[in-house]
């Protein structure tokens, strides 16, 4: 038996946790938890492992390219976005407690059962984000956010807004703020999945050697400010011109630019080392680009867990409430003080 002594030096504090076991402990702290959380969270990690598999043998397996039709979104789909959507139903659907299920890459949610079935949590996801970039080796992800299945009439306090519209706006169309969670996984050059559910932010990697997502830091923070902006430059000429003082600004006060295309990997930069990112209206998207329910919301709740500051149009994203599965948004988030900094030059009155 070796001398323990021998060993203590080479012991760490860091506890080995894995996903699993962490949501478990997490749930633990929710009297009344029944482990349904646990249940979800576990299938969509299979999923991102499965999809990142999918995603590193792209070019070997030959399924790169477009798949040769346009989703609803009008835009020409990747065979990678139909395959991850194919991956996130077949692990997703089997959950008893999911009642449905929504994806960017089709145009009607799939009801699995309603709430007097057990249907209790609505599954909104972009299967794969950034798939423009897929062919490339570029980091592309998956973003997901996970509502109660509660239908207006049965919830107390009712959305004020909503009042008129309670008996026909379907309950997975809520408010950001009412997210249970959200999450993404970035497929780069390790697989990383970030996650909240109200308390915090927690990263975790994919130890390949193990097959399990292991827990790397909790409770992020994002930085309170870095000189770094992410926005796609090439449509400066059609943003309103506030968002090209700020550039301008931004230009003559040491700011860099780091753009990659896939909101997941942009966004996951800017949690780590700080910076503002944003989509603002452009000629081809006048109400912005990226689509509230399952990219703007989840991004926002995760930016707001770390500190930092979502806003569409001056307003909070997680405020905004949705009349559509796949209404898009503009997207200004990140370190508080950097999208002040934004705000200071956007008069949102010249928006509209
Ligand atoms: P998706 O691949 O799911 O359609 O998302 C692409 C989105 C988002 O990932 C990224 O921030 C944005 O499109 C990039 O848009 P532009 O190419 O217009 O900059
Ligand atoms: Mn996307
Ligand atoms: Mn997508």
């Amino acid at each position: 038996m070796p001398d323990l002594d021998i060993l203590r030096p080479h012991y760490t504090s860091d506890n080995l946790t894995s996903l699993q076991s962490h949501i478990l402990s997490e749930e633990q702290q929710h009297p009344g938890a029944t482990g349904d959380f646990t249940w979800i969270l576990s299938a969509i990690a299979l999923a991102a492992k499965t999809i990142g598999n999918k995603v590193r043998r792209a070019r070997i397996e030959d399924v790169l390219g477009d798949h040769g039709d346009i989703n609803v979104q009008g835009e020409k789909q990747q065979k990678l976005d139909v395959i991850a959507n194919e991956i996130i139903m077949r692990c997703l659907g089997d959950r008893a407690n999911i009642a449905i299920l929504a994806s960017e890459e089709d145009e009607h949610p799939v009801v699995l059962r309603d709430r007097a079935e057990g249907g209790r949590y609505c599954i909104l996801f972009d299967p794969l984000d950034g798939s423009s970039n897929i062919d490339f080796g570029v980091g592309v992800g998956t973003i997901f956010t996970v509502f109660r299945n509660e239908r207006r009439n049965e919830s107390r306090g009712l959305f004020e807004n909503d009042r008129r519209q309670a008996h026909d706006v379907p309950h997975y169309l809520q408010p950001g703020f009412r997210q249970a969670a959200a999450g993404y996984i970035l497929y780069g050059s390790s697989t990383i999945f970030v996650l909240t559910t109200g308390n915090g932010v927690d990263m975790f990697v994919l130890d390949q050697s193990i097959g399990s997502f292991v827990l790397v830091e909790r409770h992020l923070k994002i930085p309170k400010s870095n000189k770094t902006y992410s926005v796609n430059e090439a449509y400066v000429d059609t943003f309103p011109e506030g968002y090209q003082k700020y550039l301008n600004w931004a230009h003559q006060n040491g700011y860099s630019s780091r753009y990659i295309g896939s909101m997941v990997a942009d966004v996951h930069r800017m949690l780590l080392k700080g910076g503002v990112f944003m989509y603002p209206p452009t000629k081809t998207h006048p109400g912005g680009k990226l689509r509230l329910m399952y990219e703007a919301n989840p991004m926002a709740m995760i930016i707001e867990q770390a500190g930092g500051k979502a806003l569409a149009d001056g307003q909070r994203i997680l405020d905004k409430r949705p009349t559509d599965l796949h209404e898009r948004t503009t997207v200004l988030m990140g370190s508080a003080e950097e999208v002040d900094h934004v705000m200071e030059h956007v008069h949102f009155d010249d928006v509209k």
